[in-house]
């Protein structure tokens, strides 16, 4: 009896040793979040897609491989201002990190309740909507975002549903070549870049195997929309008449995903890109730039339109994140930055007639007639990202007067949101033009004869009035102020974020404006893309934080603002 009680006490004991010895073994392991607590870090279990890309024969593979440059990476010049201990109102700008964060989690949350594993969330609705094939395109973007802001344990559900990603699942008969490429495959790479999980390594080259067939074509330019049955018939072609940025903005995320898997493939599609660029640079009918429409399968360049804004941006924005993201080891992104720059000085940048003569610049849409090149003197939300782009090229290649040019296109992105009643800017909108950058007189009779006078005095039109929660004005506040320093920078921000919150917040998110030139309750429309959470909020909270939170010196981001990590 007694010898039986000890001999299951003994057994008892020796259970609850293996149990704790078990636990300790397994006990996540632990970090610091944001705000000193600490969060258990589960394990991540990676799921195959059903479908290998791998295996599909390439009908047009490449003779040899391009490799990554080799060598050391070059020290490029610093790119943020020396911000030293302290920042300046650190208090207020915590405390407006965190009310961006709440925007954000809020809207997180929502989309969890609400279009889990869909690619966006119906801001009015609640419902979900599938616009990118169905892989959870919200989800996928905000990794990197819910990293940065702290929600570790938020961060891990996410990358645990986004490394089971079943990309041979969608009703989709292809895929956005260059959207796919941007928000999933730079999602992925950027959530790995911070955190180190291996598993989202794996899914990233998974989908990058998906994308790298979109380059099998004859002349190994892709196509704009990847049709899964031409892939395999072989039978895919560039297109003859399609967006520049498509196919010449997918070089950083096939460029880090060859640095982290050692795998030169991925370089080698994108770098033929690049020297069909550089071949192509003075071809143009506006010799520099390249026309926003091109035909990449006869390789030919003869459209006379030529923008920084939709259809071609990107292309204009990776010359200098290429040339960082290298290591400065690829000159030819230099040299094509420098030329396609002057021509932009030249040709593409206007100054606003202004009553208050107000010393800001925005780039327009230039066309190539027999007369000669004539701008339209008209302003895009879209083409806001330049100003960031002119200080970054400004500091990595030491030309100063790039940095001072993209305050002006900053200054006056931020000038545009003040200059309506919303407090939000509209999606493409007609100026009244100086002759000269350097400014002219107010024109009262041509206002009169030329303005919309229902609008703020110097504005042509709002040709189209909506606002659809984008970036892109914020990115270069965010970035000319880590360049420059300017706390007034900081100040232009939490104004324009109260703006957008009073006018896009609804029950479920934030929803896009249709017509900024109507203030008080702003007709919205149902959709909340995934770049509000990717980009637009990850903007915000940066501008808020600590410089060396995403370090422009040890970061690089992609077109939907994913961080790369640089080369060191
Ligand atoms: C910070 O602290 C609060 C309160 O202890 C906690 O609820 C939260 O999860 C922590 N982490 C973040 C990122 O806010
Ligand atoms: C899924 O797999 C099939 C082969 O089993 C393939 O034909 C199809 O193109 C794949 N679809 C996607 C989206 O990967
Ligand atoms: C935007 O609102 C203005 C002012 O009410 C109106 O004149 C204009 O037609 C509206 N534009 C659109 C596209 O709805």
């Amino acid at each position: 009896m007694i010898i039986a009680r000890r001999r299951f006490r003994s057994r008892l004991l020796l259970a609850v040793a293996l149990a704790i010895a078990l636990l300790f073994y397994l006990r996540p392991t632990r970090f610091p979040d944001l705000n000193g607590t600490y969060t258990h870090k589960p394990t991540i279990l990676f799921r195959k897609s059903s479908f290998d890309w791998t295996t599909v024969e390439q009908h047009h593979p490449v003779q040899s491989v391009i490799t990554l440059p080799r060598g050391t990476p070059k020290p490029l010049p610093r790119i943020q201002h020396q911000f030293g201990q302290k920042q300046k109102n650190v208090p207020t700008s915590q405390a407006r990190a965190v009310i961006v964060r709440n925007a954000f989690l809020r809207c997180w949350n929502s989309y969890k309740e609400h279009a889990w594993l869909h690619d966006e969330l119906k801001p009015i609705t609640g419902g979900a909507k599938d616009t990118f094939g169905g892989w959870a395109a919200t989800l996928v973007d905000s990794l990197d975002t819910l990293w940065i802001m702290g929600l570790k344990s938020e961060f891990y559900e996410a990358a645990q549903a986004a490394v089971q990603l079943d990309f041979n699942h969608t009703t989709e008969s292809g895929i956005n070549v260059f959207e796919t490429t941007i928000r999933h495959l730079g999602g992925l790479l950027g959530a790995y870049d911070l955190s180190g999980e291996p598993a989202l390594l794996l899914k990233a080259r998974e989908l990058g195997d998906m994308l790298y067939m979109a380059f099998d074509t004859p002349n190994r330019m892709t196509p704009f929309w990847l049709t899964f049955e031409d892939v395999i018939a072989g039978t895919q072609m560039a297109g003859t008449h399609d967006p520049s940025a498509s196919p010449a903005s997918l070089s950083m995320e096939f460029t880090r995903l060859a640095q982290l898997t050692g795998d030169d493939r991925y370089y080698d599609a994108i770098d033929r890109v690049r020297a069909f660029l550089e071949r192509t640079q003075d071809k143009s009918l506006l010799p520099g730039m390249w026309p926003t429409m091109i035909n990449f399968r006869d390789e030919m360049v003869p459209d006379n339109s030529f923008s920084l804004g939709a259809l071609a941006d990107s292309l204009y924005e990776y010359l200098p994140k290429m040339f960082i993201l290298l290591g400065g080891l690829e000159p030819s992104y230099e040299s094509m930055y420098r030329k396609a720059m002057d021509t932009v000085v030249d040709n593409i940048l206007f100054r606003p007639m202004l009553p208050g003569k107000e010393d800001i610049l925005f780039p327009g849409t230039a066309f190539v007639r027999n007369e000669g090149v004539s701008l339209v003197p008209e302003g895009q939300h879209l083409s806001c990202f330049v100003g960031g782009m002119f200080a970054v090229g400004g500091r990595t290649f030491g030309i100063d007067e790039h940095v001072k040019i993209g305050e002006r296109i900053t200054r006056g992105c931020a000038w545009t949101y003040e200059a309506f009643p919303t407090g939000l800017m509209p999606e493409i909108f007609g100026l009244l033009e100086c002759k000269s950058l350097d400014g002219c007189e107010w024109d009262q009779d041509r206002w009169r004869e030329e303005g919309d006078q229902s609008l703020k005095e110097g504005f042509r039109n709002a040709r189209e009035p909506g606002y659809l929660l984008r970036p892109e004005a914020i990115e270069s506040i965010f970035v000319l102020y880590r360049v420059t320093g300017d706390e007034q920078l900081r100040e232009t921000a939490w104004t324009m974020f109260q703006r957008i919150m009073i006018a896009s917040e609804t029950p479920f998110g934030n929803a896009a404006i249709a017509n900024v030139t109507v203030d008080g309750t702003a007709e919205k429309e149902d959709s909340m893309e995934s770049f509000w959470m990717a980009e637009t909020l990850k903007y915000f909270y940066l501008i808020f934080s600590p410089a060396d939170v995403i370090s422009l010196d040890e970061w690089v981001l992609n077109t939907e603002a994913h961080p790369f990590r640089r080369p060191r």
